[in-house]
């Protein structure tokens, strides 16, 4: 199989040239071929150069500041033999092919320069191991020692050599291959599945960074719960995220049962990932029962309740963060807000939507309104067409409500009219109870429609509560 048709990037013939030139061998290897014959989009190409990798980038660079007067800034790695530089819009990396021998026992291989053969078996999966030359009598010619062509037409992940000493070697790889089949919907091949769950406990020796760098991509792929359902079928969801495994399960008492909220998650994730919604919106649907567990209960006549557990599942999201070593930031506290108000829209939508109800939403919310309403719109999964109807129904009239007052009344940027300082100015007040009160009852006049959100209406609210609470001003008497 020739692909040169599909090397259209001015690289190409630039490391064609230089490579002829210089009597380099060379190859673009792994995920840049993998996913040129799959036709997804791929910023970064890894070459494989039969000798010395960082001589071929330098000679590269210097060709490119010949042709275009301006030289790539190229980063070496002396002590990996690698290098790698952009080149509108590529990042280019070189390494030198490597043969690499493990003693057993031992993660930390020997590496001594090899054929691209050794360089394709070292590799982790058949897809990952073909290998396309770049030279001008073979260019665009693929090696494929693996039938990585085959397992790709067959949609399948498959490690071309023994899984056991492959995962063994980089446990990582157990990740990676649930992370590819989850982003492409590929299957695994069952030696290489059983391998996996064999294996899992080494995942423990993996760096938190690295787990969460691959679960973060099951995350963003187009249908994640696929990628979640490997994981658990795989055994390795206990090990990761015990939480998630704690969702798991129906239990009925008196005839009454509840849902799998493992199976309801996974089934608010993907409509998550359906509409669109981005890393943490879809962190927040993974989350957003996760204190279910801890808070179920059963009375009669109700049957089972989850009461509190947008509280106490808002509280566990800085401890998950923490331990993925995700970023303890605003996305945090998106997460953690989203989690505590994920049921307020539904709560809303159920009974008679009233003005006030849809501002103090709106104010509890404030810039992050749409990402909520994505989320409750995400938390349907009702089998009960009729329910989903209504639901529906009345999100419309939620939307509706929420744009006609936004615009009227501003309060998803809610600023108070009149300030904690103007009232202590006002009044001669150092900081106590009363400017707290007189800031809540404007707030609330605001939220529940009695005045609009203006100062002067304010104002004079303000007048009235100080004098319910027996403030006068200085200055008048
Ligand atoms: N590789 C491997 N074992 C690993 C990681 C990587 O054998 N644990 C090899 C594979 O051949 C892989 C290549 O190194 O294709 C490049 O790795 P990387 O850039 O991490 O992944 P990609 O396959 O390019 O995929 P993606 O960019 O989606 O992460």
């Amino acid at each position: 199989m020739n692909l040169k048709e599909k090397l259209t990037h001015p690289v190409f013939s630039l490391i064609e040239k230089v490579a002829d030139r210089n009597r380099h061998q060379v190859y673009a290897v792994g995920g840049f071929v993998r996913d040129l014959l799959l036709n997804r989009p791929c910023a970064d190409v890894d070459c494989v150069v039969m000798g010395n990798g960082i001589e071929l980038g330098r000679e590269l660079c210097e060709e490119i500041e010949k042709k275009q007067g301006s030289k790539p800034d190229l980063h070496e790695f002396g002590q990996f033999g690698t290098c790698k530089f952009e080149f509108e819009g590529l990042e280019i990396e070189f390494v030198g092919a490597r043969r690499e021998t493990y003693t057993p026992g031992s993660r930390k291989p020997t590496v001594e320069a090899g054929t691209i053969e050794e360089d394709q078996w070292r590799r982790d999966f058949s897809i990952n191991a073909l290998a396309l030359s770049l030279n001008k009598a073979t260019f665009g010619d693929l090696t494929d020692p693996f039938n990585g062509i085959e397992d790709l037409q067959n949609q399948t992940i498959r490690s071309h050599r023994d899984p056991d000493q492959s995962f063994e070697e980089d446990p990582l790889r157990m990740l990676r291959a649930i992370r590819f089949a989850s982003q492409l919907f590929f299957d695994i091949e069952p030696e290489t599945f059983d391998a996996i769950i064999r294996n899992k406990e080494h995942i423990r020796s993996l760096s938190a960074e690295r787990i969460t760098e691959e679960l973060n991509k099951i995350i963003l792929s187009p249908k994640p719960s696929y990628g979640f359902k490997l994981l658990d079928a795989a055994e390795i969801l206990p090990v990761i995220f015990p939480e998630l495994c704690t969702l798991k399960g129906v239990e009925t008492r008196n005839k009454k049962s509840h849902k799998d909220n493992f199976e309801h998650t996974l089934e608010v994730l993907d409509h998550v990932a359906y509409a669109n919604g981005n890393l943490w919106l879809r962190w927040a649907a993974l989350l957003h029962d996760i204190a279910k567990p801890k808070t179920k209960r059963f009375e009669e006549p109700r049957g089972w309740t989850f009461h509190g557990h947008e509280f106490i599942g808002g509280k566990m999201v800085p401890g998950i963060f923490r331990r993925f070593k995700l970023p303890m930031d605003e996305n945090m506290r998106f997460v953690k807000k989203m989690v505590e108000l994920h049921l307020r829209p539904i709560i809303l939508a159920e009974d008679i939507v009233t003005d006030s109800a849809v501002r103090r939403l709106l104010f509890e919310a404030g810039e992050d309104i749409d990402s909520l309403m994505a989320l409750a719109k995400a938390d349907i999964t009702s089998k009960n067409r009729e329910k989903v109807l209504r639901y529906r129904n009345n999100f419309v009239i939620v939307e509706r409500k929420l744009k006609e007052l936004e615009e009227k009344d501003r309060i998803r940027n809610f600023q108070p009219p009149v300030s904690g300082n103007d009232i202590m100015e006002y009044y001669g007040l150092a900081p106590c109870a009363e400017i707290g009160i007189i800031k809540t009852r404007i707030k609330d006049a605001i939220l529940d429609g009695e005045i609009e959100n203006d100062r002067q209406q304010a104002w004079a609210l303000m007048l009235k509560t100080g004098e319910e609470l027996g403030l006068s001003c200085p200055k008048k008497s």
